[in-house]
């Protein structure tokens, strides 16, 4: 990618951002800027985000909307529901987009299960924000890579700094740094942007660079987040939360 088509990404990228105030904002923004026709959610869950888009960008005319709606036995992380709630979700998601229902392509099944009802450089932008543990993000961005168009963009949510997002009894998060390896093995310019979100461009003649938009993303290795410090740390906080607040008042006093 030339050097004036990577500055006035970052520009867009920056003009959306000073023109938003939360993640929904933001991507409202970008995808009206950026032109979208095609686009797909993984990950729809209520529908809010969809919701949202289909409202506020009136070119998206095929939103794929990419979700199990199931309890899935092997994900441990917080948002697993069990099936009575996630068929709530399902209807919820349905009602909040009927109004768009031509707009809309419903996908039900994991990535893997539905990934080949998606034509091959279909999609201007995939937004990813389904599984987020590194199986999941692993899956995810391998198989909707092929689905965006050169040009398109891939995005997503989760960009955690941390990978211990949640309690350590749940499977970590890892769109971070992941996200950014698989950006440096397509050799494209991957961004970290506020709301914890990333975005790439999907460009021939490109090169790989990390560009931190929010001067928060420092050790994109594991080893200081996986130290055995860090670990006792984090359980003694966990198992003791009542401690933890005392040892944290005191450290304010202190300082
Ligand atoms: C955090 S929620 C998505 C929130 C939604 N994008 C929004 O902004 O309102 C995560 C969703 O990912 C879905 N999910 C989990 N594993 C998945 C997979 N393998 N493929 C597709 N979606 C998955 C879950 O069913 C859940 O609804």
């Amino acid at each position: 990618m030339t050097v004036a088509l990577e500055d006035s990404i970052q520009q867009r990228l920056k003009d959306c951002i000073s023109l938003s105030s939360s993640r929904l904002d933001f991507w409202g923004e970008f995808i009206r800027r950026a032109e979208v026709v095609r686009m797909a959610e993984v990950g729809v869950y209520r529908g809010e985000f969809a919701a949202f888009v289909l409202k506020r960008c009136e070119r998206v005319n095929r939103y794929y909307m990419v979700d199990p709606w199931r309890h899935i036995e092997e994900w441990h992380k917080p948002a697993n529901e069990d099936d009575l709630t996630f068929e709530h979700f399902f209807q919820l998601a349905k009602a909040e987009t009927d109004f768009a229902g031509t707009r809309r392509v419903i996908l039900r099944g994991t990535t893997t299960e539905v990934i080949n009802q998606i034509p091959n450089n279909e999609l201007d932008f995939a937004y990813i924000d389904g599984d987020h543990t590194l199986r999941g993000i692993s899956i995810d961005l391998i198989s909707f890579y092929p689905k965006v168009r050169t040009g398109g963009f891939i995005g997503g949510d989760d960009f955690s700094r941390t990978m211990w997002q949640h309690k350590s009894s749940f499977e970590p998060t890892l769109v971070y740094p992941f996200a950014v390896y698989f950006a440096e093995a397509v050799s494209a310019t991957i961004y970290a942007l506020p709301y914890n979100q990333f975005c790439m461009q999907k460009t021939l003649n490109s090169h790989f660079s990390f560009v931190d938009l929010t001067g928060g993303y420092d050790e994109l290795g594991l080893r200081h987040q996986l130290a055995p410090e860090k670990l006792l740390k984090m359980t003694l906080r966990e198992r003791f939360p009542a401690l933890a607040k005392i040892a944290a008042r005191t450290r304010k006093l202190v300082s």
